[in-house]
């Protein structure tokens, strides 16, 4: 496994903007045990000046860097590549002044995922402060930009929602075997989706052994979805897409089913899957029989897809399960930087889930 990024035997040097909340926490924890790396900056606003096992005391005895007020020079200084694990807006102003100073730079905010700004201006309602850098910038789905991300230096993670989708549908989308404009997507997050900042419905007397629809019919993550799956047809795909949020911490599920233009058989298809993902070291195809649960890939980079088919409708029904901290966030963006500096994709990512 190639493990440096260059023949110095120099690890890779990170920043990681935003280390207070939860994908910075979370960048953290796997990048402490990555080997190719070292972690030389840490920024946050709120804790400025305090050692991360101080905000953290998980981390106590592991990580002792102290986080600094966010400064682009300095944070270009010591770093070779640079997550940024804050809010949308923020990041677009940082990437802005990071980027003329060649380092690499993983965007885990909205800012750099969509080719259009004025879908951008329509969803996000500000005016994108660095359209240039739109048509640049490589959505970081590996499994469907890995040639894309080899050479780019902003890269765009996908939101999490988009993610535990895109990974379900796009085996079906690119054969061309379901009808797109029948497509329903529900799905389901725990709290941790929503980031750390403190929101009444987030509190626990209000989230604890609740479920409830939110955002319906105007959640951010559908245009994103559409736009990619709209680039995997060539026309313009629409969806119904309906978040849900749950009492619990971590993970996604996700529900699609759309209308089988051909008749399929279940076996059929999930070859389709096998054969699809065969080289993806994080997707795994359950076997008949099963289907994802968000606990059988806590803390771990997995998307796990379980098909099945209704025939007395003619529906297919894909179920995928992420933890959204981890491929839908985190994970997804440290695989990002392996392709993106020449690693092994699956360096410091070979995590088995959580269980219980
Ligand atoms: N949570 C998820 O599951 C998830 C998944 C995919 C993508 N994302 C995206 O990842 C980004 C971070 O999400 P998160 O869940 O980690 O959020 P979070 O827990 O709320 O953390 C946000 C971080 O940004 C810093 N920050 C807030 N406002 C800032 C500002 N104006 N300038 C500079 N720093 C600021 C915060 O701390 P300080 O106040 O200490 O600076 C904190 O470190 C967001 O863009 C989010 O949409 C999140």
């Amino acid at each position: 496994m190639k493990q440096r990024m260059d023949d110095t035997g120099r690890k890779i040097r990170v920043a990681v903007v935003g280390a207070s909340g939860y994908t910075g926490v979370e960048l953290l924890r796997l990048l402490i045990s990555h080997p190719a790396v070292e972690i030389t900056a840490l920024t946050s606003e709120s804790y400025a000046d305090l050692p991360i096992d101080e905000v953290f005391p998980s981390l106590f005895g592991i990580l002792k860097l102290a986080c600094n007020k966010f400064d682009a020079r300095e944070v270009a200084k010591r770093a070779d590549v640079i997550f940024l694990a804050v809010p949308h807006k923020t990041a677009m102003t940082a990437a802005v002044e990071l980027l003329p100073s060649g380092r690499k730079v993983i965007d885990l905010s909205a800012d750099f995922r969509f080719r259009d700004p004025a879908v951008y201006r329509q969803w996000y309602g500000v005016d994108h402060a660095a359209p240039e850098f739109l048509k640049e910038a490589v959505y970081a789905l590996p499994e469907l930009y890995r040639q894309q991300l080899t050479t780019a230096r902003l890269a765009a993670v996908p939101g999490c929602y988009p993610t535990a989708v895109l990974l379900g549908l796009l085996p079906l989308v690119k054969r061309e075997v379901i009808d797109p404009d029948s497509l329903v997507i529900d799905a389901i997050s725990g709290a941790s989706g929503a980031g750390r900042k403190p929101d009444l419905p987030l509190h626990f007397a209000e989230l604890h052994g609740n479920c409830r629809a939110y955002k319906v019919a105007c959640h951010r993550h559908a245009p994103e979805i559409e736009q990619e799956l709209s680039r995997c047809l060539g026309r313009e795909v629409l969806v119904t897409f309906t978040p849900h949020l749950v009492g619990t911490v971590r993970g996604i599920l996700a529900t699609m089913t759309a209308t089988l233009v051909t008749s399929q058989h279940v076996e059929d298809l999930r070859a389709l899957y096998q054969d699809w993902y065969q080289n993806e070291p994080f997707v795994r195809i359950l076997p008949e029989g099963r289907l994802p649960e968000t606990k059988q890939v806590r803390g771990s980079n997995f998307c796990d897809i379980g098909i099945t088919v209704d025939a007395r409708t003619r529906r297919v029904v894909v179920v995928t399960a992420i933890d959204n901290l981890v491929k839908g966030a985190s994970g997804q963006a440290i695989q990002a930087m392996n392709v993106m500096t020449g690693l092994d994709e699956r360096t410091g990512l070979q995590l088995p889930p959580l269980f219980p």
